[in-house]
Parts: C-alpha cells; sequence; structure tokens
C-alpha cells in the first residue's frame, strides 16, 4: 500500500546572502501532508509562504543556503539532479500563482498553453492535446471551451484567466495542486467561485492540494490542516478545525481576531496586527513575534519558543499561549 505521506520536510530551513550580512528567510520549517488532504499556509506579507513553495518545487534563487530535506513520494527531491527534478515535480505537481496575466504567454492561444505540460510530460499527440485541452477548459467552467481554445489571453478577464491556469496546472492530472495567492489579484465574488472551483475539482480528482494566503477566510472550512508561519518559521500548524477553535500561539490568535466575523458591528474598522514583520539577519535569539505581542516578557525575549506536536499534530511555538494569557479585550 502507498504510504499515506505524500509531501515531507523535514527541517528546511534557507538564508540568502546579503550585503548586511546573511537573511534567514525560512528556518526549520517541519511539515507532512498527505495524499487528498489539503494545507492551507497563512501569514502576512513577507512570512516567507512563497519561498518554501519556491524551496519545495527547487526553485530558489542559486545564491540560496538550502538544509533540510523535501520528499514527494518518498523521492528525495535535493537528491536529484536539477533537469530530473524538474521533470520529477513536472509529472506530479501542478501550480496556480497569484497573477494569471504575468503567467500565461498573452501571444499563444490558451488551448495550447493548458496542455502544454500533459505534452511535455505525457506525450500526446496534438490531437489528443487539443482534445484534453478542451475537456480542461470545459472542466474549469470556460464556456463554449472548444472555440475558446483558439482564443488569446487577453479575450478572457481576470477570473476566466485564473481558471485557464488552474485548467493548465491538471493537465498532467497532479498528485498535488499548489495554489500561491491564487485568488488574491481577484474581487471577492469571483475569489470565492476560484475556490470553490479548486475545492471541487480537489475533491473529483483527489489530488492533494497546498492554498498559501494571507487570510484565514480562505483556509476556514477549505482545508484540513493549517501552518501559519511567522518571520520564516511555522508559529503554529495543526487540523484546522483545532487550531481555530482553540489557537496556541499569540499571533495566530491575533490573525484570528483579526477576521471580520458576520455578527461584528458594521461600523468596525478592520483590525490589523500592529508594529512590523522581524528583521530576517540571523542572530535572533528570541521569538521573533515578541516585539508585536502584548504577552511577551524577558523570557520570551531571549529563548526561541520550540513546536512542539500533540499526538493530532496541534502545535505551536509559543511560551505563553493564549489559553495562559488571553488577548486583551481591545483586540478581540
Ligand atoms: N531574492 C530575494 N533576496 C532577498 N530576500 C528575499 C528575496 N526574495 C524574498 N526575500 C525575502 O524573503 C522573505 C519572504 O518572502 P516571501 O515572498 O516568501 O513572502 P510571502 O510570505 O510569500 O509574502 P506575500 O504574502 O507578500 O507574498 C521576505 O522578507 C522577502 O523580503
Ligand atoms: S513566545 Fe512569547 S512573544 Fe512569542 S508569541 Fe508567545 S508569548 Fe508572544
Ligand atoms: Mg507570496
Amino acid at each position: 500500500m502507498a504510504d499515506p505521506v505524500l509531501l515531507d520536510i523535514a527541517g528546511l530551513s534557507l538564508s540568502l546572502p546579503s550585503p548586511a550580512g546573511d537573511l534567514q528567510i525560512l528556518n526549520d520549517i517541519t511539515l507532512r501532508l498527505e495524499r487528498g488532504r489539503t494545507l492551507g499556509i497563512v501569514g502576512e506579507s513577507g512570512a516567507g509562504k512563497s519561498m518554501l513553495i519556491r524551496a519545495i518545487l527547487g526553485l530558489a534563487s542559486r545564491r540560496a543556503r538550502i538544509t533540510g530535506a523535501v520528499r514527494l513520494d518518498g523521492q528525495h527531491l535535493g537528491a536529484l539532479r536539477e533537469r530530473d527534478r524538474r521533470r520529477y515535480l513536472g509529472a506530479r505537481v501542478g501550480v496556480v500563482f497569484q497573477n494569471p496575466t504575468a503567467a500565461l504567454n498573452a501571444y499563444q492561444r490558451v488551448g495550447p498553453q493548458v496542455s502544454e505540460s500533459a505534452r511535455v510530460h505525457r506525450g500526446l499527440t496534438k490531437m489528443q492535446a487539443r482534445e484534453l485541452a478542451i475537456s480542461l477548459l470545459d472542466r474549469v467552467g470556460i464556456p463554449d471551451a472548444a472555440s475558446c481554445h483558439d482564443r488569446f489571453p487577453h479575450e478572457f478577464s481576470g477570473g476566466m484567466k485564473q481558471r485557464i491556469m488552474i485548467a493548465s496546472a491538471l493537465a498532467v492530472e497532479p498528485d498535488l495542486l499548489i495554489a500561491d495567492e491564487a485568488t488574491t489579484a481577484l474581487d471577492v465574488t469571483v475569489q470565492k467561485e476560484i475556490l470553490d472551483l479548486l475545492q471541487i475539482l480537489q475533491q473529483e480528482t483527489g489530488m492533494a492540494m497546498i492554498q498559501v494566503t494571507h487570510n484565514l477566510g480562505v483556509v476556514a472550512g477549505r482545508t484540513d490542516e493549517v501552518a501559519v508561519m511567522y518571520g520564516g518559521r511555522l508559529a503554529e500548524t495543526g487540523p484546522t478545525p483545532q487550531v481555530f477553535a482553540a489557537a496556541r500561539h499569540q499571533y495566530t490568535a491575533q490573525l484570528l481576531a483579526a477576521v471580520p466575523s458576520l455578527d461584528s458591528p458594521p461600523d468596525r474598522d478592520l483590525r490589523s496586527i500592529p508594529g512590523q514583520p522581524p528583521d530576517r539577519l540571523i542572530g535572533i535569539t528570541g521569538c521573533p513575534f515578541a516585539p508585536r505581542c502584548h504577552a511577551a516578557d524577558a523570557p520570551c525575549a531571549d529563548r526561541m519558543p520550540v513546536l512542539r506536536r500533540d499526538p493530532a499534530g496541534h502545535g505551536a511555538a509559543c511560551h505563553h499561549p493564549p489559553q495562559d494569557v488571553p488577548l486583551p479585550e481591545q483586540a478581540r
């Protein structure tokens, strides 16, 4: 029987040289994703979400120093030569990025762009590729897919272009679909349509999915597991319902408090977390969230909290979890 773990990230760290010294962009990330399950990676801008995806896919800068291991379906990706890794991942992983306009080639008809990866990795003929592209365009909700096959990207709206990108990511029948802020550039109604579409496709195909977002609202009810990142580290991770019901990291608690709810007063301002993301220069000894945390004390500034998971996989790197030191009233 196949190992249920599809993606296994073990102690992944990544640093980049800079004129001021090395920058620690990712620090000791350990995560697992089982086949057919959905993981949400959440954190504010600069948390390291996209760098984590790039590191998984072997797309980080050549100057990056990477330690730790990423295994997909048991294959240690770092042990493969670049060309072999590209081929291995290309046949198993589909990726949808934030900006479909930049990702699509403006001068090429959309159909061949949708089937391109399948032509490369599955060796389809031109006719088979055309049939596949039309069926995928139809599947992601592009009306009159057969005639759209021969149109150019500029003839489609932002939401439709993102559907085309999703069709293209599905072409190899991936085991894993990664959506990095795939709906951030779209208006709220289209955002929901695309998120619903991804969820339906994931359930239909049984592929695993990673949803990268700065919006906790996107992962609520749509993911099995969540990983909250702060300053290049995992602040908290666990089954989504558990993390939402009882956050164990002060940063997660603040993020959750910042999500507007239907019973919020209509005139209530959207809350954001005061303060700046941490400096990435190597050498921080304490919790990176300490300068912004109401519960921080001297040990928080001195001693890096360690993330320990319970048997259900829920854990946080926090010395004083919200259960012990609740958020002040004005922050809720
Ligand atoms: N080429 C680079 N050189 C130096 N630092 C970089 C480089 N690329 C990214 N970084 C830094 O790495 C950190 C993580 O960036 P990343 O793009 O992963 O953030 P993110 O969580 O995806 O944010 P966003 O929500 O804005 O997409 C940031 O501090 C960023 O400034
Ligand atoms: S370790 Fe300390 S500073 Fe960091 S989030 Fe927890 S309470 Fe706040
Ligand atoms: Mg990003």
